[in-house]
């Protein structure tokens, strides 16, 4: 037994030094002191040993059990330390794993609008900013469309509940045209000035691929002495000509807005045919792109200015018009509404 005992000591006290894992380390300490452990089956054997051999036996028991758990432990404690040394030395890549990405991009309104502004800059033309939600003066009545007058059915209007507001009925508005900052910039401003309007107008519209009740539109105001329709004239070229380039011809023809006078279309030679004559510009050579007109003398007194001694350019365009014409969208509602199938389902439901 002793030499057992022994024996058992230099095997273990061997493997577990050479134990590189707390795996193998935890299956040795079972070797020993599990249920059919080496030294819990020795301790079974002691009643078979006679008492001399007992005292001798026993207390060598003691120390290899004392001694080996030991030795477990503090092995134990060694590879731990190991681990976390190999672990602190261990190089960890923390480069940032290059997913392949799609690049996003401005949306065409953003960018159309951008150089727009940008081409009227150069020009010293400032941004001004009317509201969306405006009253029927503004809109209407200082722009020389009396209440009742017919040319009011040129813009299809949405009003709005305005006595909730506590404000008399059909006062209140969504803006029709950006010619709603007209008043506001002259009364604003003195002249000479120049000034352009970006923003969101509305409509009621029977939608369809050229209707959309929510739209932009780009307006020019400009006042100051002396000015004539060749300046307008100018200034339809400077933009045509910055958006679809220099080979782009620019012609006025004679048109009707109440709060400009003379007033005039602006027509573009048709990009498609190049004045030919196609289905798109429905044989005529030339594709309506803007409204315009020397400003009404009695637009210019509502906005406090004597047209005795200034006039004005008021310049107007939808730029989803010009958009659909430039990357050849066929349908207005692709900008704004996201699901154009669904769309096309109430079409002509509307009015
Ligand atoms: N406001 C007009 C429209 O929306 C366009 C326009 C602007 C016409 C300026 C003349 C001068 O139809």
């Amino acid at each position: 037994m002793e030499n057992r005992l022994k024996i058992i000591y230099q095997d273990y006290l061997h493997k577990i030094q050479q134990t590189k894992d707390l795996k193998s380390l935890d299956e040795i300490f079972l070797a020993l002191f599990g249920k059919n452990g080496e030294i819990t089956l020795a301790t079974k054997e002691f009643p078979k040993l006679s008492k001399e051999e007992l005292k001798v036996v026993a207390p060598l028991l003691a120390k290899v059990k004392a001694e080996l758990e030991e030795a477990v432990t503090k092995r134990r404690e060694e590879i731990k330390e190991e681990g976390y040394q190999k672990l602190s030395e261990e190089k960890l890549d923390l480069t940032p794993v290059e997913l392949p990405r799609e690049k996003g991009h401005l949306h065409v309104i953003t960018t159309f609008e951008e150089e727009t502004v940008g081409l009227f800059q150069k020009l010293g033309f400032q941004r001004y900013d009317a509201p969306q939600i405006d009253s029927d003066d503004f809109n209407f009545s200082l722009l020389n469309i009396p209440e009742d007058h017919p040319a009011r059915d040129l813009w299809d209007t949405l009003y709005l509940d305005s006595e909730r507001f506590g404000i008399e009925p059909g006062k209140l508005l969504l803006r029709t045209h950006t010619s709603n900052s007209q008043v506001r910039i002259m009364r604003e401003h003195q002249p000479p000035f120049r000034m352009m309007v970006l923003g969101r107008c509305f409509r009621y519209e029977n939608l369809d691929a050229r209707h959309e009740h929510t739209f932009e539109q780009f307006e020019i105001v400009y006042v100051d002495k002396g000015l004539s329709m060749a300046n307008l004239q100018y200034l339809s070229e400077h933009l045509l000509k910055g958006i679809f380039g220099e080979e782009m011809k620019v012609r006025m023809t004679p048109g009707y807005y109440p709060f400009v006078e003379p007033g005039a279309g602006v027509d573009g030679l048709c990009i498609f045919c190049k004045g030919k004559g196609c289905k798109v510009c429905g044989g005529v050579g030339w594709l309506e792109l803007a409204g315009a007109g020397m400003i009404h003398p009695t637009v210019l007194k509502n906005g406090g200015i004597d047209p005795k001694i200034y006039s004005g350019i008021a310049w107007g365009f939808g730029p989803f018009r010009m958009l659909m014409l430039k990357y050849g969208i066929n349908d207005i509602r692709t900008f704004l509404s996201g699901n154009l199938k669904e769309l096309l389902k109430y079409e002509g439901e509307s009015k």
